[in-house]
Parts: C-alpha cells; sequence; structure tokens
C-alpha cells in the first residue's frame, strides 16, 4: 500500500493484514500515530533552532522506516535500526524510493545506543519503553524522544504490570492520561538521574493510544538532582475526587481526605510533578507545524492547548464533577472565565475537550462555578 507523509511517500504494509497493531506478519506501520510522527517533524525542526550542534538522528525501532524518512528529509543525519530485517530492508527501499540518504542496520536499539553516540535518539517500541531507557540516557547527546503505548500500566488499570515497569505507584483516576504521563516521566528521569544526567520534558502530549514525550539532557549532576527534587506523590480522594500533591521521594500520605474525611484516599507515585513542556519550545513546534502535515490542524490544536495548560500536576475532568453536582456542564469557556473571576488560574487541558487544570479546591470550583 502506498501512503503519504508530509510529502514523503512510502510503501507500507495494508493496514487490514494486523500490521498496525504489531500482529499481523508484516513490518508495522500504523496510521493513527501520524499525528504523533508530524509532531517529531515539528520538534525537530525546533530543536535544532535550540540546538544547532545537533545533526544525528537515531531512529531505534524505525519498521517501515516512515520517521527516518521524515528525519532525513528534514536534512538530519538518520540511522535507523529494526531488529526485524524485512523492516530494514523496507526502510532501505523506502529512503531510496525518496532519493533520501539513510543508514538502516538489523541490529538491536539496545546494543546500537551503547556502541555509538547520537544527537537524537528516538525509542517507539511496541509497549513500554523503558527496557531501552538505560541505553539511550547512558549514550544521548541531546534529546531522547519517547512513545509509550501501554496506557493501561501506565495509568493504573493494569495495576501489577505497571508496577512492574515502572517502579512506582499508579492509581486509576479521572485524570488517567496525566497519571500515565506522570509515571512515564518519573521512570525516565529516574533512570537519566543514574547517569548523572538531567532528562527534563520540553514536549509531552497524550493520546487515546499513547503518551509521547521529548527530554532534553543535561550532564550535570546537580541539573540531575534538580530534576529528583521534581518527584513527589499525589494524594486521592476517590469520593469527593480532592488531590493533593506532596513533592519528595518520602511520602507522608493522609488517614483521612482533608476535605471530605473519607478513607478512601489512595497514593500514587513518585510522579513527576514538574512541568510537562517548557512553554516556548511548545510555541516554537507549533510555528514548524506546516500545511502538508497530514495531521496538521490537530497538532496546531493540540499545542496551542499545551502551551497554556498551566503546571498543575492533575487536571479536573469538568463533566465528571458535574456529574457529581448533578449539574449540567456548561460552555468550557465559561466556566474556565467563572473561575479566573473568582481569583483562580483556569486553563484547558490538551488531554480531552472536557480536560481543565486550576489552583482552585473541588469545593472552590463548585462555589466559583454555581449557576
Ligand atoms: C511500534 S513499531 C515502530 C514504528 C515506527 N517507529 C513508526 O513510526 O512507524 C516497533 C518496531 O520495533 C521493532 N523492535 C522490537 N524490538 C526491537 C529491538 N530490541 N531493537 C530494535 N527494534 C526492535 C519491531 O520490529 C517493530 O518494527
Ligand atoms: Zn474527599
Amino acid at each position: 500500500m502506498r501512503v503519504t507523509e508530509g510529502g514523503v511517500e512510502f510503501e507500507v504494509p495494508d493496514a487490514r493484514d494486523g500490521a498496525s497493531e504489531g500482529r499481523g506478519e508484516g513490518v508495522f506501520y500504523n496510521p493513527t500515530q501520524e499525528l504523533n510522527r508530524d509532531v517529531t517533524v515539528a520538534v525537530l525542526r525546533a530543536y535544532r533552532e535550540r540546538e544547532s550542534r545537533a545533526e544525528t538522528y537515531l531512529d531505534a525501532m524505525t519498521a517501515s522506516g516512515v520517521r527516518a524518512c521524515r528525519a532525513a528529509s528534514e536534512g538530519w543525519d538518520v540511522t535507523a535500526v529494526d531488529t526485524d530485517p524485512d523492516a530494514v530492508a523496507l526502510a532501505r527501499e523506502n529512503a531510496a524510493r525518496n532519493d533520501l540518504s539513510i543508514t538502516a542496520v538489523e541490529r538491536d536499539a539496545n546494543v546500537q545506543m551503547h556502541d555509538s553516540t547520537v544527537d537524537v535518539v528516538d525509542i517507539d517500541p511496541f509497549g513500554t519503553p523503558i527496557p531501552f531507557a538505560d541505553a539511550a540516557f547512558s549514550n544521548t547527546r541531546d534529546l531522547v524522544c519517547v512513545t509509550a503505548t501501554d496506557t493501561a500500566p501506565l495509568c493504573g488499570a493494569h495495576f501489577e504490570s505497571g508496577v512492574r515497569s515502572y517502579s512506582a505507584v499508579p492509581r486509576n483516576t479521572d485524570y488517567h492520561p496525566e497519571m500515565g504521563l506522570r509515571v512515564l516521566l518519573s521512570a525516565l528521569v529516574r533512570t537519566a538521574a543514574r547517569y548523572d544526567t538531567a532528562a527534563r520534558p520540553i514536549c509531552s502530549h497524550v493520546s487515546r493510544h499513547y503518551a509521547r514525550t521529548y527530554l532534553e539532557l543535561d550532564g550535570r549532576a546537580t541539573e540531575a538532582d534538580a530534576c529528583i527534587d521534581e518527584l513527589g506523590y499525589v494524594h486521592h480522594c476517590e469520593d469527593c475526587l480532592t488531590r493533593e500533591a506532596e513533592w519528595g521521594l518520602i511520602t507522608h500520605p493522609p488517614d483521612d481526605c482533608p476535605a471530605c474525611g473519607s478513607n478512601r484516599v489512595v497514593t500514587a507515585g513518585p510522579l513527576w510533578l514538574g512541568a510537562i513542556r517548557d512553554p516556548d519550545f511548545v510555541a516554537a513546534v507549533r510555528e514548524h507545524v506546516t500545511d502538508e502535515m497530514g495531521e496538521a490542524a490537530r497538532a496546531r490544536r493540540m499545542l496551542d492547548t499545551l502551551e497554556t495548560e498551566l503546571d498543575e500536576p492533575t487536571h479536573y475532568d469538568q463533566h465528571r464533577l458535574c456529574k457529581e453536582w448533578t449539574r449540567s456542564a456548561p460552555a468550557m469557556d465559561d466556566f474556565l472565565a467563572d473561575l479566573r473571576a473568582a481569583g483562580y488560574t483556569a486553563s484547558r487541558a490538551h488531554y480531552h475537550g472536557t480536560a481543565f487544570k486550576t489552583n482552585a479546591s473541588v469545593e472552590e470550583i463548585r462555589t466559583a462555578t454555581a449557576e
């Protein structure tokens, strides 16, 4: 099947053969990840302006070579790796078809990453990226890009699997996409710190099927310490939805909810409680989304929200709160305006259309937005 993404033409397996779920015989290609790849290209464009010496890009799990070719067409010096010989052959063909020069290698990604240093590494495996995190952080210069598709373990829906993969306690809450992202970031930041490296997310987003983050590296141990200081816990009341963040690696969970007195308080962590993105960088990425991208409109909308999203560690779901209060949900812009008029900060959050952030407590939100 022939597809075009971002002006580059590819031969990929037919999605009906199951390749997009990673279960078919053919080389993997998932058309629903085009948004992820469009944003990757915009990030690579913006990152080059931020760090002019960055020129080498390793697509560590290349499959059809789609990401590798798109990076090469942007002028990056690209190596594409996969353990599947059919994938490596297809990546080579796709590069040749577009007159692009890439180095395609049949190799385990961990071996490749331990063996050679590059400026930017892209980790896009089936499921959890954690088995590749040590090699990525021990030997990359500037930027590590990570996709995680194991959203159920990450958000606590598959609890034991999440604990095993991420050495953290996830909890299944009404802000599950953000829970998943912060569990992922926590594990990545802790892995990088083992190499005296700070890994700070400069752009991150979550869609229904995956979490994606871009971590900028800094080789100063003091910066790695500063990242560790941004880890902590969230105490969440399952009855009134109050949540409180606690910074630090030692937690002091409350016996009862400080707001409603319920003993159904669960604790999640260690989570990354810091910013999930640098707003200036996200604005630059947004400027580099261009019209030939198939998902340009969605990418721009998502990046606009991401840029202005507050840094509070958890978002609320407006519909869930209004259901609790047996109210109908007003238009989101009016709802946020009411919060601001009452003196609170408030923003949309990119996780979904009814997600918002505020520094108001649940009770304060209820009062400020009452009809
Ligand atoms: C989700 S696909 C990658 C999709 C691709 N990056 C894209 O944007 O279309 C995962 C790929 O990782 C490859 N893979 C699995 N384990 C690997 C390993 N240890 N080292 C390198 N590649 C691996 C698989 O063969 C598969 O092609
Ligand atoms: Zn409560």
